[in-house]
């Protein structure tokens, strides 16, 4: 059984779904591994050491994908590379299905199954191979470096004989995955952080963090079976708006994680609440490809309002593409075996598995 992957438009995507560490469990578990030349040069993998690992390289993307059974990719392969993928082969990828369903089905149409891992169930067997989990812990771990590494004043509280530095405030807008690791690690810096989410359940979670979450008097909890938001009711709104605006005055920077799936990010932070903040405080937004949470957010855009910074980050995990590879690429192996009959070395497409069939794009 031949694992295969191509290279990534590199402009656009700098991770990899493959690296050297798990071609080798690939290729202990029987599987060989084929990939692109210059697969990971660019984070400073050479073709060399994937060799070392026993994997085989060639030139073309073509080649790749006329020889794996199964691919794995981060974002589905340019169209013009459709004609050459084998019959009955499987595609396995982060393929935003529900915005891509033509291209998807042009794939499906050349008997490739397509299994998109953003539709994977949030359940506890599935955990391991959560690639939403795993690149968003990074996301809210490196907005708060990024946004500490542009604020002008320091973060922990500093007592020194030339006087006494404050330290700076955080409000974390969503405590999800993203959400809670920006706090822990705005914490272990010396920030004060605070946090507010429409999930009741969240709050316990910031404080055993050292948060501060902000509770919306009355609070409906809006959360789903699966564990995500439902959007909140217009009387929610106005509390929390209410509550917001007077937290801010006091807050240095905002990490920006609130989402809800399926739908645009909620409106969270108003231009009348920038006007309250101070210039050179941070609003850093990673919601800003669904829309943002702030007003102002521009993608992958910096935008001055009075003094005040709103940086709508999109493409965060390009900041650290060796680590988001790292966990990528060992979630995709999770599935990968769970997909695999070892006995029989064969794909089983078991449709009563609830994490096969939600994956599988129909
Ligand atoms: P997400 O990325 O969809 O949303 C981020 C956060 O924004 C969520 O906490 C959401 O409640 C919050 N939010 C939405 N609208 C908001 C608003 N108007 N104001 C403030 N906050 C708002 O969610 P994510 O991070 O993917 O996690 C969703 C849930 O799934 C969490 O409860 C998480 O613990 C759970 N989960 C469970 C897993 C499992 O295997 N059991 C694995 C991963 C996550």
């Amino acid at each position: 059984m031949i694992i295969g992957s191509v290279s990534e438009n590199k402009e656009i995507e700098k991770r990899i779904s493959i690296t050297p560490e798990i071609a080798k469990k690939y290729i202990s578990n029987g599987f060989e591994i084929l990939i692109e030349k210059e697969f990971g040069s660019h984070l400073g993998i050479s073709d060399e050491k994937f060799k070392q690992e026993g994997c085989k390289i060639h030139n073309k993307k073509e080649d790749v994908l006329k020889n794996a059974d199964i691919i794995l990719q981060l974002n589905l392969p340019n169209e013009s590379y459709f004609q050459y993928l084998k019959e009955n082969s499987i595609m396995i990828g982060n393929f935003n299905s529900n915005q891509n369903l033509d291209k998807i089905n042009k794939i499906k149409s050349k008997n490739t199954s397509v299994f998109s891992l953003e539709l994977l169930p949030r359940i506890t067997r599935a955990q391991s191979m959560d690639i939403l989990s795993s690149q968003a812990n990074l996301s809210g771990y490196k907005a708060v470096i990024d946004s500490f590494a542009i604020f002008k004043k320091a973060i922990p509280m500093m007592m020194t004989a030339a006087g006494t530095i404050s330290a700076a405030k955080v409000l974390v807008v969503g405590a999800g995955v993203a959400g809670l690791q920006a706090i822990a690690t705005a914490k272990r810096m010396g920030a004060i952080v605070f946090a507010t989410d429409v999930r009741i359940a969240s709050k316990e979670q910031v404080e055993s963090l050292g948060g501060k979450f902000l509770v919306v008097d009355g609070a409906e909890n809006l959360e789903t079976e699966g564990g995500y938001a439902k959007e909140a009711s217009d009387d929610f709104k106005k509390k929390q708006e209410d509550l917001i605006t007077e937290t801010l005055k006091k807050i240095d920077i905002v990490i920006c994680t609130a989402l809800i799936p399926g739908k645009k990010a909620p409106k969270i932070i108003t231009e009348k609440m920038l006007e309250n903040m101070e210039p050179g405080s941070i609003v850093y937004d990673l919601a800003a490809s669904q829309g943002g949470n702030s007003a102002y957010t521009k993608v992958d855009e910096i935008v001055e309002k009075n003094g005040v910074i709103i940086i709508g980050e999109s493409k965060i995990l390009n900041k650290l593409p060796s680590s988001a590879s790292n966990l990528y690429a060992k979630n995709l192996f999770n599935f990968v075996l769970n997909l695999y009959d070892k006995k029989e070395n064969k794909i089983n497409i078991n449709m009563e598995d609830e994490i096969i069939n939600k994956t599988l794009v129909k």
